[in-house]
């Protein structure tokens, strides 16, 4: 996973959501982190942070050895703290200023997703944000208009005398759908498919940024 800045624009993963905005010492929970390689490039760049990474206990200990390496002192200062956790089972970190996913969801059918999704929100305060790092599909016809008033969410148009579709069906994400399917039962989404996952979970999308090719966009939820 730590590979997969090397897949997007140097900083796409960091302009998604406006982290400066967040108060000093604001605790991010990374969901399902990996290594924690995601929390590892915000820690470095947002200094006034703290992280708790979850994941399997196996995968945490791969994490330590990782931070140790990479950015000793988050660990040592208690920056960074590391918590096994099943994503299915209650959340143990209440009330964070923030819950970011990345790549989870797209491995997870919607009813699993949902199950997810709501775990974190019955953990959140009122101010806890959400932010899903995931692909956004873009429909290779128009787009269903329940997203059309959230900022950032419209994809733009192909200039003449392109077709409307801009070959969509080729782009990595619909590739990445049929492996996530055939992987797992996941699947990428659309917006209009995170934003009904949002909604049974009682999230309500507040922003989106989308990335080149809908690759490593942001979905930004509050409590809904
Ligand atoms: C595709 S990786 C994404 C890792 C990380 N978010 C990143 O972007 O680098 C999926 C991660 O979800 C974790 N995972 C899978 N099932 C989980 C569960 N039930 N509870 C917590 N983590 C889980 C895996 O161990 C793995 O690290």
């Amino acid at each position: 996973m730590n590979g997969v800045h090397n897949m997007v624009p140097p900083g796409t993963m960091l302009e998604g959501f406006d982290w400066n905005s967040l108060r000093p010492q604001s605790n991010v929970v990374d969901v399902g982190s990996g290594i924690g390689s995601q929390s590892l490039a915000l820690a470095e760049t947002f200094p006034h942070l703290n992280f708790i990474l979850q994941d399997s206990q196996a995968t945490l200990d791969n994490a330590l050895i990782f931070w140790k390496a990479e950015l000793p002192e988050a660990i040592s200062t208690g920056r960074v703290k590391m918590q096994a956790h099943n994503f299915f089972e209650a959340q143990p970190a209440e009330q964070p200023a923030v819950f970011v996913m990345r790549m989870i969801l797209h491995d997870w059918s919607d009813q699993h997703a949902i199950k997810i999704l709501c775990r974190l929100r019955a953990a959140a305060g009122p101010d806890t944000q959400l932010v899903v790092i995931d692909s956004i599909l873009s429909l290779a016809c128009t787009e269903d208009d329940i997203v059309k008033n959230i900022p950032g969410a419209a994809g733009p148009l192909p200039p003449p005398p392109l077709l409307p579709n801009l070959g969509y069906a080729g782009v990595p994400s619909y590739l990445s759908d049929i492996s996530m399917m055939n992987a797992h039962d996941g699947v990428e989404r659309t917006i209009v498919q995170f934003n009904k996952i949002f909604e049974e979970s009682g999230w309500k999308i507040s922003r989106v940024h989308r990335g080149v090719l809908g690759i490593a966009s942001t979905i930004t939820g509050v409590p809904a």
